[in-house]
């Protein structure tokens, strides 16, 4: 079966490819990238004016099964990756049961092959049941398919605990991804801890929340060795010490999210529940040093912390919400807004959603060569299109987005040489 994806700009960070060209597709592989190529059998898709680059990798997604599908399901939630323009997703343990061994990973990858449409690589818990207090069977759930460990939702509050795991983990050569938040400081708090929260009236989460956790996990990196991945990073003074720690040989990266990336704390002021998310949304100065360290390459890979929560636990007063944003049928066309505002360049745009994530993970992915996984996103750079939850195929319609209009959408998601979504919509 062949595909030809005709006449696109093809975009490979990895190779510094960015010329007009054609990519033919076979058994899944990529056979050719070349001008004017031509099949006399097989399908066609027109590329021209759209943008097509290695199939975008989200590294940092909820997809609540099992336990929590009445929030989101592997088929909802990799359907929202596919409309979304994500081949490939991994997916956070915070589950019920949590992903805490080799048989809840076995159920998960065996769940996706069945009823997902995209890959999905499962992360699996630090500690038992997430509690913190002992390591779960990190042994067992690499071998199971695990790619890296997180407690994610929570932090490791235990130092000793947290050294342990990344002791572990660098036998098994994967990161451990660690939410930065030292409870004692978050606790009650509802936003970012500044101006506006004085104003709006609400508890507020200083940085220091963030980034004691920072300064505590770069330690333990430093003294084990091991690959620290420090989940969405949201202030300034995580931003110094990461930079710090990578100038000084320490095995750490860093993400980012697209919400932390372009929206500020004063719109919390709208009291909608859409904007609470932890960690929460900064402010200006905060996001503009993270434009910044995206562009020096202190930050590795964009990824959406996707957190689909059903509608009743945001239907309530703020401080009684749940915090999470449903984002991954809304991150390439909010990613886009900052390269159209020249923010960020298309280039590393396109690196820090597909090589950057790839190799984060150390995955065989992210890059657009003869001989890589046919896994494509194609871009339509001028799509114009409001963001409209009740589309979504997630079923977590909470947003901070809703309503507002992008440039920059999804044209289609290649898997493994299938056409898994085109225009938004699921083949
Ligand atoms: O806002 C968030 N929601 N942050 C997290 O760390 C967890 C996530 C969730 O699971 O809902
Ligand atoms: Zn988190």
């Amino acid at each position: 079966m062949k595909l030809l994806v005709k006449g696109g700009r093809v975009i490979d960070p990895a190779s510094g490819m960015d010329q007009l060209a054609d990519v033919l597709i076979q058994d899944g592989k990529v056979m050719g990238i070349d001008r004017n190529i031509s099949i006399d059998e097989g399908e066609m898709l027109d590329a021209s004016g759209k943008l097509v680059c290695p199939g975008f990798i989200d590294i940092h997604v909820h997809l609540r099964e099992p336990g929590f599908e009445y929030k989101e399901d592997i088929a909802t939630g990799t359907r929202a990756a596919a409309a979304g323009g994500f081949a490939t997703i991994c997916c956070m343990p915070n589950t019920d049961p949590v992903i805490d061994n080799a048989a809840v990973t076995s159920f998960v990858r065996e769940r996706s092959r069945k009823a997902g449409v995209v890959n999905v690589l499962p992360i699996g818990a630090v500690t038992r049941r997430q509690e913190g207090n002992e390591l779960a069977e990190i042994a067992e759930m690499v071998a199971a398919g695990c790619v890296a460990i997180s407690d994610d939702g929570r932090p490791v509050m235990r130092a000793d605990i947290m050294r342990y795991a990344l002791e572990y983990s660098k036998m098994f050569q994967i990161p451990v991804m660690s939410h930065c938040e030292d409870l004692h400081l978050s606790k009650g708090g509802q936003m970012h801890e500044g101006f506006f929260s004085t104003i709006y009236g609400l508890k507020g989460i200083p940085a220091e929340a963030e980034e004691v956790m920072v300064a505590r996990d770069l330690l333990l990196a430093k003294l084990t060795g091991a690959h620290l991945h420090l989940c969405h990073v949201s202030t300034a003074g995580s931003i110094q010490m990461i930079k710090r720690a990578k100038s000084e040989g320490v095995h750490v990266t860093c993400e980012v999210t697209p919400h932390h990336l372009t929206l500020t704390d004063e719109i919390v002021g709208s009291y909608d529940t859409d904007t609470k998310v932890n960690p929460p949304l900064r402010s200006q100065e905060h996001l503009e040093t993270l434009w910044k360290a995206l562009k020096d390459g202190t930050i590795d890979c964009i990824a959406t912390d996707h957190a689909p929560h059903h509608f009743e636990s945001k239907d309530c007063e703020y401080e009684l919400a749940a915090s999470g944003i449903s984002g991954l049928e809304t991150a390439v066309p909010v990613v886009m807004s900052l390269v159209h505002k020249g923010i960020l360049d298309l280039k590393t745009m396109v690196e820090k959603m597909s090589l950057g994530p790839a190799r984060v993970l150390g995955l065989d992915r992210g890059r657009l060569e003869v001989g890589a996984i046919a896994d494509l996103t194609i871009i339509d750079p001028e799509a114009v299109r409001t963001v409209d939850p009740a589309k979504f195929y997630s079923q977590g319609k909470n947003t901070p987005f809703k309503g507002l209009e992008y440039k920059g959408w999804p044209y289609a998601t290649i898997v493994a040489g299938k056409i898994v979504a085109r225009d938004g919509i699921i083949a």
